[in-house]
C-alpha cells in the first residue's frame, strides 16, 4: 500500500475526518484541498480503468450469480490486452509495484472478475514457474508484531520446492473485498492453468505477498 494513503489515514485519525469514496473506494480527507484534488484525479482514472464494455470475443471461464471470470491470453485482440494493461497499472499503483516485467510475457494468463455492474472488480495474473520458496510461519499471538507491522518481512525457506504456477498479482476492488472474489479467481486459475488438470494447492505460489495477500493465501491454502 502506498505511504501516501497511510499518511492520509493517520492524519484522519488525529485531526480531520477521513472519508471513503463510495464509488472509487479511495480514502481521503475531504477538508483538505490537495486531497480533494488528488481524489478527483484518481476517481475518474480509476473508474475509467475498471470499466468493462464487453468484448466481441471473450473467454468466459466461470460464471456466478454476481459476475463472471474472463481469461485473457497474450495473443488476444489488442482491446483485451489494453484493458489488462490498464487494470494492471491501477493494481501496481495500489500495491506500490513499479515496472515488474513478467518472466515469460507470452505465457502469462490474466483472469478478470467482471461484476454485474460491468466493472473489473478482481484481477489475477499468473505465470508458469518451476520452483518456489515456502513462506515460513511466524509466531502469532499477544506480544508478536501484527502482520501489518512487519510489512513484507516474511521469512522464507531457502530450500526451493517444485511449483507449477506463480501468482504475480491478485487484487480485488476495495469496495468488493471479503465476498470470496479472490477465492473464486484462484479456484478458476487452478482449473484453467493447465489443460485437463486441477492444480493442487502446492502447485501454486504467491510471489512477494502483501499483508492482505498473505492473510488471504494462508486462509485459502488451509481450506
Ligand atoms: N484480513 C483477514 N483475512 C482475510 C483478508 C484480510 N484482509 N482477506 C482475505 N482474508 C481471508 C478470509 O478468511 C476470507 O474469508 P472470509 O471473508 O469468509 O473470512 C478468505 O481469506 C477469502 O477471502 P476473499 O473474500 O476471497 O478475498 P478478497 O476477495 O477480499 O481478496 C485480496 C483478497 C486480493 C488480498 C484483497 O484484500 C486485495 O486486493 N488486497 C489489496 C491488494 C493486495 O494486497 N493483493 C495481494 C498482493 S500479493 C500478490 O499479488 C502475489
Ligand atoms: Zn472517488
Amino acid at each position: 500500500k502506498g505511504t501516501k494513503e497511510q499518511l492520509i489515514i493517520d492524519a484522519g485519525q488525529k485531526h480531520f475526518g477521513a472519508t471513503m469514496c463510495k464509488s472509487c473506494g479511495m480514502i481521503y480527507t475531504a477538508s483538505s484541498p490537495e486531497d480533494e484534488l488528488q481524489h478527483v484525479q484518481h476517481h475518474y482514472r480509476f473508474l475509467e480503468g475498471i470499466k468493462y464494455t464487453g468484448w466481441k470475443k471473450e473467454r468466459v471461464v466461470a460464471q456466478f450469480w454476481d459476475g463472471k471470470i474472463v481469461l485473457v491470453l497474450p495473443r488476444d485482440p489488442s482491446y483485451a490486452i489494453r484493458k489488462v494493461e490498464d487494470v494492471q497499472e491501477l493494481v501496481d499503483n495500489e500495491l506500490g509495484f513499479h515496472q515488474v516485467v513478467p518472466r515469460c510475457p507470452n505465457k502469462t494468463k490474466t483472469f478478470l472478475f467482471i461484476s454485474d455492474e460491468k466493472r473489473v472488480v478482481g484481477c489475477l495474473i499468473a505465470e508458469p514457474i518451476k520452483q518456489a520458496f515456502r513462506v515460513l510461519s511466524e509466531p502469532t499471538g499477544p506480544g508478536s508484531p501484527s502482520s501489518k507491522e512487519c510489512h513484507r518481512a516474511w521469512q522464507c525457506s531457502d530450500v526451493p520446492e517444485p511449483a507449477v504456477c506463480g501468482i504475480s498479482r491478485i487484487w480485488v476492488f476495495r469496495l468488493k473485498r471479503r465476498k470470496r472474489i479472490a477465492r473464486r479467481l484462484v479456484d478458476t486459475l487452478r482449473n484453467c492453468f493447465m489443460f485437463g488438470c486441477f492444480l493442487k494447492i502446492d502447485d501454486i505460489a504467491f510471489s512477494d505477498p502483501t499483508p492482505d495477500g498473505k492473510l488471504f493465501a494462508t486462509k485459502y491454502c488451509n481450506t
